[in-house]
């Protein structure tokens, strides 16, 4: 089964995206990816050769870390540019024995395969962006072969989120649990509460859990991502490594206020399958 140690990953951002990340990242690889890259990784339960379909890479190497360990990677990713990124990242990184990349610029709610063929799907951070949340839910579940994983990390809330960033940066709520960073474009921004995790992804597929964790709580996220101490959020990797490794399990094992994030990993159940 390939796995990913948060060590790996920031060896692989390194030879990727050069040293300087290490003062500076040059996309969202600091705390959230380095606790989701290696929970993803390992709860997609694949082996070299298989193919994961990466829904929303945006300009993370993720997915070229995934090929670095031998897997093939299909990216859906509604941003041509981004997509043109992934390309051109692939031709300057490639490497003899990597899995293949195959960027590509698709709709998640409208995703380029046939039912029942797809054997892993991941999406990091990215499907809260989504404004037709529901329609990814179907296409996952109508995608997703009867033996499939999908894995993903999403925004939550036990109850109701009535601001974000409060005082940080200005987001406006749009809808219940939903906001939008004013001024700035694709900044669509969604907490989901349990009942629509069943709504949304869980029932379309029948869904059968197999694995749920979760991340950012009193510590990490009240008392620093989601405070003005969210601008040293790029800076100095090394610090975001040793609060994963510290204080992260910590608050997992000892913390019950709500996580910013759940990280999901489910199959097909049976009327989910197809016929
Ligand atoms: C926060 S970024 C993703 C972060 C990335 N997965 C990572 O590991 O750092 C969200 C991405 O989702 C993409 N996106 C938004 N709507 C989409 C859609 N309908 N289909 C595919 N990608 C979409 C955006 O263009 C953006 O690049």
């Amino acid at each position: 089964m390939v796995t990913l140690s948060s060590i790996r990953a920031l060896l692989f951002e390194i030879s990727l995206n050069g040293p300087r990340i290490l003062w500076r990242t040059v996309n969202d690889f600091s705390l959230w990816r380095i606790i989701e890259y290696p929970w993803v990784t390992r709860h997609l339960n694949a082996k070299p050769g298989d193919i994961i379909v990466d829904i929303g890479s945006g300009t993370s190497t993720y997915p070229h870390m995934l090929t670095k360990t031998g897997l093939d990677v299909i990216i859906i990713e509604l941003d041509a540019d981004r997509v043109r990124w992934q390309a051109q990242k692939r031709r300057e990184t490639a490497q003899p024995g990597d899995g293949r990349l195959i960027p590509i610029v698709a709709d998640a709610t409208k995703m380029p395969f046939r039912d029942g063929t797809i054997h892993r799907i991941s999406a990091v951070s990215s499907l809260e962006h989504i404004p037709d949340d529901h329609a990814v839910g179907r296409e996952i579940a109508r995608v997703l072969s009867d033996d499939g994983i999908a894995v993903m990390t999403l925004p939550y809330t036990s109850t109701e989120r009535t601001s974000f960033m409060k005082g940080i940066r200005n987001f406006a709520q749009v809808a219940k649990n939903t906001f939008d960073q004013v001024g700035k474009s694709g900044s669509f921004f969604r907490f989901y509460t349990d009942q629509d995790l069943k709504e949304v992804y869980f029932d379309p597929a029948d869904a059968i859990v197999t694995a749920r964790s979760a991340f950012g709580r009193s510590i990490l996220n009240g008392r620093y991502h989601e405070t003005p101490m969210t601008k040293y959020w790029r800076t100095l990797v090394i610090k975001d490594i040793l609060l994963a490794w510290i204080i992260h399990p910590l608050e997992e094992m000892f913390d019950s206020t709500d996580p910013m994030y759940v990280m999901l990993a489910y199959k097909k159940g049976k009327s989910g399958h197809q016929e």
